[in-house]
Parts: structure tokens; C-alpha cells; sequence
């Protein structure tokens, strides 16, 4: 977060005392931190203490002429590049949800243009109450980002959901919320597959598998959120293409290696879809009859192009080419080995497994297998996959010409 700015709320509440730790984490990752405290989060931490660790002045004040004069509320709200809140009390929480304006912090959190990012914390049953979690729910739908909150014991002595995220993980959030800023990726072309093929056996049967394709498109979503110039090469499934994505629709795993073809050149390939290794070697003109005493016919199966294996030889190959390996024992091996077959730079490893319910389902726990190690990712949305990885390749094309 190089050359970043932060906008940092203080609420008022007993976590507090972390948001102090917290700047001093952003500013060792390399951001500014500029300050607002409300007048509740003055009675818990000093404003000399945020003026000293952040080495910026401190706002409090909506009516401050000399404020105004040297940096009005709205520049204020809008000079950084992420506004963070923490600890984002059940108070701010209310009044950002229902476009309150009547002090600073509100006033700055709803004239902002950028992403806001809340770290909540308190009591348990204030958190729980329906009138918090009905905020929580309209802030989630109106963009606003979360880290926590987390569970564990709380300082009113209380246990339960309400502790606020710890700063590292508040500073992690940032470091992701920045990545996946608006125009991380822009200026950069990708290249995503989803689903599954179906190879013919005659006009009306096919083989095909379970994906649902539900990754890739999230893997897609995100990657155009984040300014990518997005070509999704889709084999058959039910879902809406997300927008600002080019849809090419296939069927074989033949038609979807010619339509990656036809997207190149790419700066980002993540090849998600499930391809069939293997197709009927005769797909029958017209349909098979069944006919009376004869044998069941056999299907002889013969072998389907590699695609990720014939991108990473291309003359154009992808800067930085990602495969899914879908295994359903020893996950990590496998796809060790296959990062050093196929020639591509990631493998994103998910136990596919029935029991898991990965295939189909909404959520997915992945392993990023690179020549560096091995990440694993807890269980997570679909979307927050994409998410994050989309903020993962925007880390790793940084400082690369767009
Ligand atoms: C000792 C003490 C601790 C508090 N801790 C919290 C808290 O953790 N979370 C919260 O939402 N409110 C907490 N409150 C209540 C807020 O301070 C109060 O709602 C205040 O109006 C919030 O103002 P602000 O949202 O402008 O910062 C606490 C109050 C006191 C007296």
C-alpha cells in the first residue's frame, strides 16, 4: 500500500486503543493515515496520541473555519484513497445506513467517493440486536466493505460476536480493499474459463461434469470490477454473465480452446472451467437407436486438446497464466505437480470431493499453489474467492506496465 492514503474514523467505543496499533501497522505497510475521531472516540484515546502516531493533523470538528479553510469536509472525505472505520460503532453503523449527516465522521462518510471499509465492534447484543444487523444487511448491499466482527471474550466481559478484527487482519482488509480498488486492473486484458464442457455422443446425448460455473464467473465479476478489460470463454451453465464482461459461449473443450485462442493477447489468464480430458472419438450424425438383441454400443474415448498446457507454450502466452486443478484426493500434490507439467505460473487447488459440497455449491476452500509454496485459504463465498484473487493478481502485476 506504497503511496496510498487512508482516511481512518475512530468511533467511540472501548476498541479504540487497537485503532492506535492499527496506524502504526498501515504506516509500516507504507500508507498515510489521516485521522478522525468523534467526539464519544476523544473520550477514549487523545487526540495527541492519533496526531503523534500518525504524524497528520486530527479532525474532529464539522464546524471548524480554520479546518474548512485549510482542508474542507468534503476534500477531506475524498483526498484518500480508502476511508476506514474502526472501530465502527453500532452508532455509525446506523447513521451511515440511513444517510445521517450531523457531524463529522457521518458527514465525511456520505460525502465520500471512495470504498469504505468498517471494522465494528461492540457488545454482543448490540451487535445482534435486529436494528444492528438490519444496518449491517443495507450497508453490505450499499458496497460498504467488512472485516469482522470477530468472535471471542469482550472487554464489557460479555462473549460472542462483537470483538473487533485485530489490527494486522484490519490492515490486511485495507491492503485488499486498495488492490481491488476501482482501476487496480485497468489497462489490463483478461482472459477467464468457466463450467463444464459437454463433448456429443449424437445430437441429443452428451458428457459433460458438475461444474457449476459458478467460480469462474465470480473469478470473471471481480477481475472487471477491478478495471480489467474481462473475456469469459463459457461452457453451458444457468448463469447471468456478470456485467462489463465479453461472453463467449462454448460447448467442447475443442470450441473453448479456439475461443482463448481467439482472445489473445492477455495480460491474465485464470482457467477455471472443467474441461472434459477426453471426448466420444465418433459423435453420431443422428441419434443412436437402441435396437432389439443388439449389444449396448461402446463408447471409445479419445483425447481432448490440453488448454492450459497449449496456452502456457503459446507465442502469446498469457503474463501471468493461472489453472484450477479440481482434485478429490492429495489436493496439494497433485496440483504441485501440475504446476510443473502445465508450464503456468499458479494452480488453484480445491478438493472437489462430494462431501464437500464445492461443486455446485456457493463456497470453496482453495489452495494457491505457486513456485513459492502453498497458501491456504479458509473457507470462503465464491465471490470473496474472486475477490481475492483478483487482488492477488493486482499485487502481482503491480510495477508491471499496463
Ligand atoms: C465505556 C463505553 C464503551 C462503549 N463501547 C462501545 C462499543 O464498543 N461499541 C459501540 O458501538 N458503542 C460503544 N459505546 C457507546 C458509544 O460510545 C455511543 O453510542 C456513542 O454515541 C458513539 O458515538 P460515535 O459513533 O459518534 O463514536 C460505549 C460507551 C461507553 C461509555
Amino acid at each position: 500500500m506504497r503511496g496510498k492514503s487512508v482516511l481512518l474514523i475512530i468511533g467511540g467505543g472501548i476498541a479504540a486503543y487497537k485503532s492506535l496499533e492499527l496506524i502504526r501497522r498501515l504506516k509500516e505497510r507504507g500508507a498515510t493515515v489521516r485521522a478522525i475521531l468523534t467526539a464519544a472516540a476523544a473520550e477514549f484515546v487523545t487526540p495527541l496520541s492519533v496526531a503523534s502516531l500518525s504524524g497528520e493533523k486530527v479532525y474532529s470538528d464539522l464546524f471548524s473555519l480554520t479546518d474548512e479553510a485549510e482542508m474542507g469536509h468534503i476534500q477531506l472525505s475524498r483526498s484518500a484513497d480508502l476511508v476506514v472505520v474502526a472501530p465502527a460503532t453500532a452508532d455509525l453503523m446506523a447513521k451511515l445506513a440511513n444517510g445521517l449527516a450531523n457531524d463529522l465522521a457521518s458527514t465525511a462518510l456520505l460525502a465520500t467517493d471512495k470504498a469504505v471499509l468498517m471494522a465494528p465492534a461492540m457488545n454482543v447484543r448490540m451487535w445482534n440486536h435486529a436494528a444492528t444487523q438490519r444496518n449491517f444487511a443495507t450497508l453490505k448491499r450499499d458496497g460498504v466493505l467488512f472485516v469482522g466482527p470477530n468472535d471471542g471474550e469482550m472487554a464489557c466481559g460479555e462473549f460472542g460476536p462483537g470483538r473487533m478484527a485485530e489490527p494486522n487482519e484490519i490492515a490486511d482488509a485495507v491492503e485488499r480493499a486498495l488492490s481491488h480498488a476501482p482501476g487496480a486492473l485497468s489497462g489490463f486484458r483478461a482472459l477467464v474459463t468457466a463450467g463444464p464442457t459437454q463433448e456429443p455422443l449424437d445430437p441429443v446425448r452428451f458428457i459433460a461434469n458438475r461444474s457449476s460455473g459458478k467460480q469462474g464467473y465470480a473469478i470473471a465479476d471481480a477481475l472487471a470490477r477491478a478495471g480489467a478489460e474481462t473475456t469469459l470463454v463459457s461452457g453451458p451453465v444457468e448463469i447471468a454473465p456478470p456485467s462489463g464482461v465479453k461472453l463467449l459461449k462454448v460447448t467442447t473443450a475443442r470450441e473453448m480452446l479456439a475461443a482463448c485462442e481467439s482472445a489473445l493477447p492477455a495480460d491474465i489468464a485464470v482457467m477455471t472451467a472443467a474441461v472434459a480430458d477426453w471426448r466420444p472419438e465418433i459423435s453420431a450424425n443422428n441419434k443412436i437407436k437402441k435396437e432389439p438383441g443388439a449389444a449396448a454400443p461402446a463408447i471409445r474415448m479419445v483425447e481432448n486438446p490440453d488448454i492450459l498446457a497449449t496456452l502456457a507454450r503459446h507465442a502469446q502466452r498469457p503474463g501471468l497464466l493461472v489453472g484450477f486443478a479440481a482434485e478429490t484426493d492429495n489436493v496439494v500434490a497433485y496440483a504441485q505437480a501440475k504446476l510443473k507439467k502445465k508450464g503456468c505460473d499458479w494452480i488453484v487447488a480445491n478438493d472437489v470431493s462430494p462431501a464437500t459440497g464445492i461443486m455446485g455449491g456457493d463456497r470453496n476452500t482453495v489452495h494457491i499453489v505457486t513456485a513459492g509454496g502453498v497458501e491456504d485459504w479458509p473457507d470462503l463465498d465464491k465471490r470473496e474467492v474472486g475477490t481475492r484473487l483478483a487482488a492477488k493478481i493486482a499485487g502481482a502485476l503491480k510495477g508491471t506496465a499496463a
